[in-house]
């Protein structure tokens, strides 16, 4: 394989840039040619191609977002729209692909791959919703990030002995609000996985105050199945507490990548350009088990079904 390209597609998440120059570096240490796709598959169907240099991916890592930019692109979904995609790798000379995104930039993939071309999936979503894999790129970062505002919230809702309900991503993924949930020691959390029993949230507050508690944090995945507005105003109904409402919405989708997160886009983009490299490749995707860097069949990872690990959730509540 003489020439490869990289591109981000889906929501954007930290650590991209480091996959970015983990596959750019790599690829070039083996003297195959890397092109970088701007606009995810947009800007392939619209041959935005870049050729990258060492020195391309120079003061990168350390920031969030993704330097070749994302798109959703409709476009790829029409079959005028795969054949141009499929025409401009063909133009350039590419039959490798690595594609860091979520679930349906990973179906784009394998879309492509029964197209002739040989993808390689990085997991790119603060979501960390791809079963395959323990964990995906920008997980870690955003999990910090929450971490950090419900450190500020604490502050000042201690300073006012009142509760905070704070809304975290997740439209149909739990894990943000499970992993800050419990480091940040939530008195309850709310995710999508699971019914939402409001007469025990309510009790678990008055509880917490009764027991002498400053404050308290509720922490509401977006998708649970009830709106975080809803929730603050009915525990402010039944119990009389004094509550407020804060949504970190899209904050927690930048920043500069925690160092796990460098450490995870680095060893798996170093890992798919291995595999691209090697002779018969077929499409994989890539993705941490354990400690170890693995991959799997594209098509096979896809159908592996996610799980909830309910065994956080009750750990979170015997701690808060
Ligand atoms: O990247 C995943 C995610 O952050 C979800 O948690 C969230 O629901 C969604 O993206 C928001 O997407 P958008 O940026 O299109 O509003």
């Amino acid at each position: 394989m003489k020439k490869i390209a990289i591109l981000t597609s889906g929501g954007d998440a930290p650590g991209m840039n480091a996959a970015i120059r983990a596959v750019t570096r790599v690829a070039l240490y083996h003297n195959v040619g890397v092109y970088g796709i701007e606009r995810g598959f947009e800007g392939l169907i619209n041959g935005e191609f870049k050729e990258l240099e060492v020195h391309s991916v120079s003061d990168t890592m350390q920031r969030g977002g993704t330097w070749l930019k994302t798109a959703r692109s409709e476009r790829f979904r029409t079959p005028e729209g795969f054949r141009r995609a499929l025409d401009m790798l063909e133009n350039f000379e590419v039959k490798g692909l690595v594609i860091i995104g979520g679930d349906g930039s990973f179906r784009g993939g394998l879309e492509l791959s029964k197209g002739g071309i040989t993808v390689m999936g990085l997991p790119g979503t603060i979501d960390n919703d791809l079963a395959y894999t323990d964990y995906s790129i920008g997980f870690d970062t955003a999990v910090n990030t929450v971490l950090s505002a419900i450190g500020n919230i604490r502050d000042t809702s201690s300073s006012h002995e009142r509760g905070t309900v704070i809304e975290v991503m997740g439209r149909h993924s739990g894990a943000i609000a499970l992993y800050a949930g419990l480091t940040g020691g939530a008195e309850t959390i709310l995710t999508p996985e699971e019914p939402i029993d409001i007469n025990k949230v309510c009790r678990v507050l008055i509880q917490g105050k009764n027991r002498g508690k400053k404050h308290n944090i509720v922490i509401c995945a977006e998708g649970a199945e009830i709106t975080s507005q809803d929730l603050t105003k009915t525990i402010i109904e039944r119990t009389g507490l004094d509550m407020r409402l804060v949504i970190l919405g899209h904050i927690q989708r930048g920043g500069s990548p925690t160092a796990r997160d460098r450490m995870l886009a680095s060893r798996m983009g170093y890992k798919a350009v291995e595999l691209l490299l090697q002779d018969g490749m077929t499409s994989k995707a890539v993705g941490i088990k354990g400690e170890q860097i693995v991959a799997y069949d594209l098509e096979e990872a896809l159908k592996v079904e996610r799980t909830y690990d309910e065994s956080i959730m009750d750990l979170a509540e015997i701690l808060s």
